[in-house]
Formats: structure tokens, sequence, C-alpha cells
């Protein structure tokens, strides 16, 4: 099912972001190009291309298939913003990206201009109502969504009424679509919860967005040890690294947080090597519909989401 049409996003991968990545000149970019039958767009003179482009251009090797849960108990801390920017520069750089929302709340959901409880949740899937390719919405070229409404409140509910095992529950699920999509993110509730749990446990990878700030460590080590115990009750091997998020360098919090994380010899080699900065443009597009990368004049957000995306996906040398 497609929604695209009420969409007001149009996501841009800017030729001088490519040229950037790919390190060569602009020109050389309009030659590749031109040698894959394909043209750049312009507006407000500036050259950009999108998904589809992107797609033909961009022919990245060896790139692993990743499930990731973007998880932590803590409220407010950026999950939702994250997944959904890093979604959007994943598909700019032509990777197939499905988004699940099983946060009830359905911020991911309407960020995406969807009304969750028009559609099917991923707690339809889990239940047997519907099978998870019917629940799919694709809402812009290379994104789809599984949308979420306050039923996914259930979930925990039913898994407990079921007695169903943590460990394969979403994976069951997953596996029928994981040939589609270079990539599927879970954005998570604030909670420790069974569906959490799930969503950890089928997970290649579990990214913790933290705010540094005086209480984000003591959270940090509390979602380690969860990790941990469900690795070693399910004997599983998920990883998880750490995003710091809304890093501000006028703070003395942030400076110390940030240096006292990254110089940990256990939690420093788990954070992302990019942070993303405190900036309002999130807040700002969102609430207009719109992505960062909307942008033709795009600011230092895109850059902060730009180079985690390149260290997710694992393309950072080009
Ligand atoms: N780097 C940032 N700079 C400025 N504002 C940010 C940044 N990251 C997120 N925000 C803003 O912080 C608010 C909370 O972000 P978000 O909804 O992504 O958090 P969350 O962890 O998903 O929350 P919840 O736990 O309720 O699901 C939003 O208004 C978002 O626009
Ligand atoms: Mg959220």
């Amino acid at each position: 099912m497609s929604v695209s049409t009420i969409q007001k996003m149009n996501p841009k991968m800017l030729v001088s972001d490519i040229a950037n990545f790919l390190d060569c000149s602009v020109p050389n970019i309009y030659n590749k190009l031109k040698s894959i039958e394909k043209e750049h767009i312009i507006e407000k003179r500036k050259s950009y291309i999108n998904h589809d482009i992107a797609r033909e251009l961009f022919k990245f090797k060896d790139v692993p298939k990743k499930v990731i849960s973007v998880q932590t108990p803590k409220g407010g801390v950026g999950k939702t913003t994250i997944t959904r920017e890093v979604a959007v520069r994943s598909s700019l750089y032509g990777k197939k990206v499905l988004i699940i929302d099983i946060d009830h709340q359905g911020n991911l959901t309407n960020s995406f201009g969807i009304q969750g409880e028009k559609h099917s949740s991923f707690y339809q899937v889990l239940k047997g109502d519907i099978n998870i390719k019917e629940s799919i919405i694709n809402v812009l070229p290379g994104i789809d969504i599984i949308a979420s409404n306050l039923k996914n409140s259930y979930i925990d509910d039913f898994m407990l009424q079921n007695t169903v095992n943590i460990n394969k529950v979403f994976r069951k699920h997953i596996n029928k679509i994981l040939d589609c999509y270079d990539i599927i993110i879970f954005d998570c509730p604030p909670s420790n919860s069974r569906c959490v749990s799930s969503a950890n446990v089928c997970a290649d990878l579990i990214a913790i967005p933290i705010i540094p700030d005086d209480f984000s460590i003591d959270g940090l080590k509390m979602i380690i040890n969860r990790i941990q115990m469900l690795n070693e009750e399910f004997d599983s091997t998920t990883d998880y690294k750490i995003i710091i998020n809304r890093f501000d360098a006028r703070t003395k919090a942030s400076l110390r947080i940030t240096s006292s994380l990254i110089n940990d010899p256990i939690l420093g080699e788990k954070c992302f090597e990019n942070y993303i900065g405190i900036n309002q443009d999130f807040t700002n597009y969102r609430m207009d519909g719109l992505s960062i990368f909307d942008a033709v004049r795009q600011s230092k957000c895109c850059e902060d989401i730009d180079k985690l995306t390149q260290e997710i996906l694992g393309i950072s040398n080009g």
C-alpha cells in the first residue's frame, strides 16, 4: 500500500555531498550520472539526486543486512528522531529501508504524516490477524513503514497470555521480509518491556541514544546489563552501540560526560564515533512534516546524521 501521494517530503542527496563521499569532483559526479543515463535535479541553484537515482549510482559491495533496534528506557532522548533521519539518509544512499514503529505513542508514524489508527500495527502482525507483508506501507521512495497505534501497548499482554518466546516471536515475522530490505529499524518505546526485549533479541545491533547529562550514564549501565542478561538467557550475541545525541560543546555537562564516556575502557569502544549536535532544525523540520534532508541548503545536523548513517551502514570508506 502506498501513501506517498500525501507526502510533502522530498529528501535530497546533494551532488556536492556525493562528491565528498566518493572523494571526487562535482563534474565527475555529473559524468557518472550521465554514464548511467540519469540526470541530477536542480532547485535554488543546488543539484541533488533522490533515492531512485541513488540506487543506480551507489553500488556498495558486501554491506551486510542489518536489523537495528533503537532503544533506551529513557524518554525523549532522540530515538524517534534518529530512526527517522537515519532511515531517510540511508534511502538517499540507495538503501531500501523498513522502519517498524513499535512505540504505541506512534510519534514516528505521525511524523511521516500517517494516522496510525487507520492502519495495522505490529501487534496485529504478532497476533496473526494480518501477514507482515500486508502491514507494510510505502511512505517515500526507498522507505516503508509498519505504522503504530495504541494497540501496540497490548503487545506485552499478548506475549504473556500466549507464553511467547521472546527470542523467536519477532524473528519469525522479520524473516519473511528480510530479503526485501537493506536495513530494518525498530523505533522502540521508552521502556524495558517484553516487546522491547523481543526487538533487541531480534536485532543485529541495538543503538542506544543518550543525552550527555548528569543522569545518562547510570541509565546506560542498566540497559547494558539487561542486554547482557538477554544475550546469556537466549544464547544470542546482539551487539550494542551508544549514540551521543544533543551534544552541546557550550555546556560543561556535555563536555564532561562525553569525555568520561569515550575514555571509559568498556563504554568508549561502544560509542559511535560521530555525535549528533543539539540543533533546533530537527524539531522545526518535523513540525513542518519534513525531514532535515528536505532542505536544499543543509545544516550541520545533516552532516551529523550523514556521518552516523555511514557508520551504521558500514560505508564510511566510500
Ligand atoms: N539533536 C537534537 N537537537 C535538538 N533537538 C532534538 C535532537 N534530537 C531530538 N530532538 C528533539 O527532542 C524531542 C524528543 O525527541 P524524540 O521524540 O526523537 O525522542 P524519543 O527518545 O523518541 O522520545 P520517546 O521516549 O517519547 O519515544 C523532539 O522534539 C526532537 O525534535
Ligand atoms: Mg520516540
